[in-house]
């Protein structure tokens, strides 16, 4: 981009290799791996998780400054509620924390909040902070951040299926376009890059209708320890994918 000036992220991508014209839209994060980083420390579960919200303030930063426009990231799932009470207590209390503290430098940062799950089973006050942060940044114009609590990808599309069937469309009006138009987030574009931490080779229940052209990165590193060096490693190798949407190249 000759001409720009760019700023420290831009200069380290393109150190890395990265075609700054071409990066991925919209980037989903499966945040993984802070139970087991705090293990392998003979630390607390929760201090995984807390280390893992440090982690996830600084990739918003880069993802944003690398010139991303859409990141979401998975923080809780619609099956995490099986984990032991104390857990989902301190997440939850971790997530409203996260989403109190940040906001500000989040709208300084003109980055817009939004959120995807099943928010009527959130706890209230968790689910006012986080709508309170989807007004404060409704008008900003920066990098689209979603926070999906409470998320399950099944449940999402019965959510969908829930509100066709409420208005009386007819089988033959059924297409994928109308589908789409009911999940959560109809105007945010569908994951062009899923990155996974912690090596786990699978979706966990996370954005199965968007991400069915995703290309998929996974870092064994965990997410705690997950910098921008990985960030940039998933995107070089977004990159040297060719994509075909089941079509042929040439
Ligand atoms: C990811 O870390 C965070 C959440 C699922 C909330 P985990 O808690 O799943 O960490 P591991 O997989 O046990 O290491
Ligand atoms: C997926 O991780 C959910 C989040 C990252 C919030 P999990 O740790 O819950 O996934 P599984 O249980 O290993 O599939
Ligand atoms: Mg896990």
């Amino acid at each position: 981009m000759p001409g720009t000036q760019l700023n420290s992220v831009q200069t380290a991508a393109l150190s890395a290799g990265i075609d700054l014209d071409a990066l991925p839209t919209h980037v989903a994060i499966i945040m993984d791996g802070n139970g087991r980083w705090a293990k392998s420390r003979g630390l607390a579960r929760l201090l995984g998780h807390r280390e893992g919200y440090k982690t996830l303030r600084s990739v918003l930063l880069n993802a944003s400054e690398l010139g991303i426009k859409y990141l979401t990231v998975y923080a809780f799932s619609a099956e995490n509620w099986r984990r032991p009470k104390d857990e989902v207590d301190g997440l939850m209390a971790l997530i409203e924390r996260a989403a109190r503290d940040e906001l500000r430098v989040m709208h300084r940062n003109n980055v817009k909040v939004r959120v995807a799950g099943r928010m009527d089973d959130v706890p209230t006050s968790l689910r006012n902070a986080l709508e309170d942060g989807i007004q404060t940044t409704q008008h900003n114009t920066g990098i689209v951040f979603t926070l999906a609590v409470n998320y399950g990808g099944r449940a999402e599309i019965v959510d969908a299926i829930r509100d066709i069937v409420a208005t009386g469309t007819e089988p033959e009006d059924v297409t994928e376009e109308l589908v789409a138009a009911h999940l959560y987030n109809p105007d945010i574009p569908d994951p062009d890059l899923m990155i996974r931490t912690a090596g786990e080779m699978r979706w966990s229940n996370f954005l199965i209708w968007q991400a069915a052209y995703a290309e998929l990165f996974v870092t064994d590193v965990s997410w705690p320890e997950f910098g921008l060096k990985q960030l940039l490693s998933g995107v070089a190798a977004f990159q040297h994918r060719t994509r075909k949407f089941g079509g042929l190249t040439e």
